[in-house]
């Protein structure tokens, strides 16, 4: 058994998290640059600054892509390196260097995906109001021509926004991603609504501005996967609702951000439950938000089972005894890579892209000059499995893209969390290919079959 032909096996990386070079040819401050500065912030006040130098080493790693036979490669563009003001003046070297990398990528037989926002906003358009101020979603918009007029002759694959649940309800909400806010829930919804418009507007500016037919998605981390815990059909139910249910004042939910792109209108029990805090709606926001997509990306990491008690209510399962944890503490659980892209395909029918998966483990160098990381082979296998058994099972799945190809700044972890199939000696700046990359590899060359 095989994955369908023409699905693509790739790799994720995000700008902050790799690129450094942080304060270097003309690369504006970002809201991460500030907020890893803020004491108790980040895991012992580490910050992106150098990560994985990759801003100079971009050759070494797509050559190291390029031997793993990867296929696709999904980067952010650092929206501060390409403006770094946010908007106005463009610098030249900033956008030298996306080029430059989008054509190593190329040239290596690798087609980029290039994610436009992952997190690192510029910080001069936070001291101008951010994501709150109405005109937001235009600077957005504005960039995305930028960075198309510049790229899209060679990119054709575009996603908007990466995790916007993520970075809205955590940097804004919770306060514990940059920069670092908790405002009120009203003041959240407001800036989830700009970036949703934002959204739109980036769809309409990549489709008319781009000089090769445009493939355009958008990547959502459906957080906490809702798996049944068994193949009845009640249980399959009870999971399915509490994934599209919108239960709590926060942002950890998939309705309120994929409805009104996919839709054209909030779901009605978000609308109800947070009642006063929605913000006014303009009367073209809704049809500016709801622009025609050629797929969904999903970030999958960990579910949580379900299944249908009194009443057929939904009732979380209990995880066993000695459940499988990565060492980020998140459940091992394999199944939501299948119902993760079930329930999404079966409810928007857009095709899907695995944009994020992989696991963070606790890998050494060992004295035989390698890395041994059998734990995440295993969970490759077990959720790449579910995948293959969700596209047999007729779910439209094009891709997957591996997160991450290297070991990285993990946000408020720091580097204390390793992602990567290459390890990188932080000191030296060494890459080490992990064995499960050379597995990786071999899933890649035989498009599944070796699972
Ligand atoms: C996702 C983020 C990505 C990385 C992984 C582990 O939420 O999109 O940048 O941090 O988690």
């Amino acid at each position: 058994m095989t994955f369908p032909q023409g699905f693509v096996w790739g790799g994720a990386t995000s700008a902050y998290q790799i690129e450094g070079a942080a304060y270097e040819d003309g690369r504006g401050p970002s809201i991460w640059d500030v907020f890893c500065r803020k004491p108790g912030a980040v895991l012992q006040g580490e910050s992106g600054d150098r990560a994985c130098d990759h801003y100079h080493r971009y050759k070494e790693d797509v050559a190291l892509m390029k031997s793993l036979g990867l296929e696709a490669y999904r980067f952010s563009i650092a929206w501060p390196r390409v403006l770094p003001r946010g908007r106005g003046a463009t610098n030249q070297a900033g956008l030298d260097f996306y080029d430059r990398l989008t054509d190593e990528v190329l040239r290596s037989g690798i087609t980029p995906y290039v994610t436009l926002y992952h997190w690192d906003y510029p910080l001069r358009l936070h001291e101008e109001g951010g994501w709150l101020t109405h005109e937001s979603s235009d600077w957005f918009a504005d960039y995305a021509a930028v960075v198309v007029d510049r790229l899209s002759d060679r990119v054709r694959h575009w996603f908007t926004f990466n995790e916007p649940q993520i970075f809205v309800g955590m940097g804004y909400q919770e306060g514990c991603h940059a920069p670092g806010d908790r405002l009120d829930f009203a003041m959240v919804l407001t800036i989830a609504h700009n970036v949703l418009l934002a959204h739109g507007k980036a769809v309409q500016t990549i489709r008319s501005c781009s000089k090769t037919a445009p493939r355009i998605g958008y990547a959502v981390a459906p957080h906490e996967v809702a798996v049944p815990a068994s193949t009845s059909d009640f249980d399959i139910e009870a999971a399915r609702q509490v994934f599209f249910a919108v239960t709590k004042k926060d942002c950890l939910n998939n309705t309120w951000w994929t409805d009104p792109v996919v839709f054209g209108r909030y779901p009605e029990e978000g609308v109800n439950l947070f009642a006063k805090a929605v913000p006014s709606i303009g009367s073209n926001d809704m049809s500016i938000i709801c622009q025609p997509l050629d797929f969904l990306g999903l970030n999958v990491y960990f579910g949580r089972k379900y299944c249908a008690g009194r009443n057929d209510a939904p009732e979380a399962v209990p995880l066993e005894p000695g459940q499988a944890y990565t060492s980020y503490h998140w459940p091992v659980v394999p199944e939501s890579l299948y119902w993760a892209p079930k329930f999404y395909w079966e409810r928007y029918k857009l095709p899907v892209i695995i944009s994020e998966n992989g696991m963070a483990g606790s890998d050494v160098l060992s004295p035989d000059g390698g890395v041994h990381d059998p734990e995440r082979i295993d969970f490759l296998k077990g959720y790449l499995r579910e995948l293959m058994r969700a596209c047999k099972d007729g779910i439209d799945v094009r891709g997957y893209f591996l997160w991450s190809i290297l070991d990285n700044f993990e946000w408020a972890a720091g580097y204390s969390q390793r992602f990567g199939i290459v390890y990188v000696d932080y000191q030296t700046q060494k890459r080490i290919v992990k064995d499960s990359a050379r597995w990786y590899k071999e899933v890649i060359a035989s498009n599944g079959a070796v699972l």
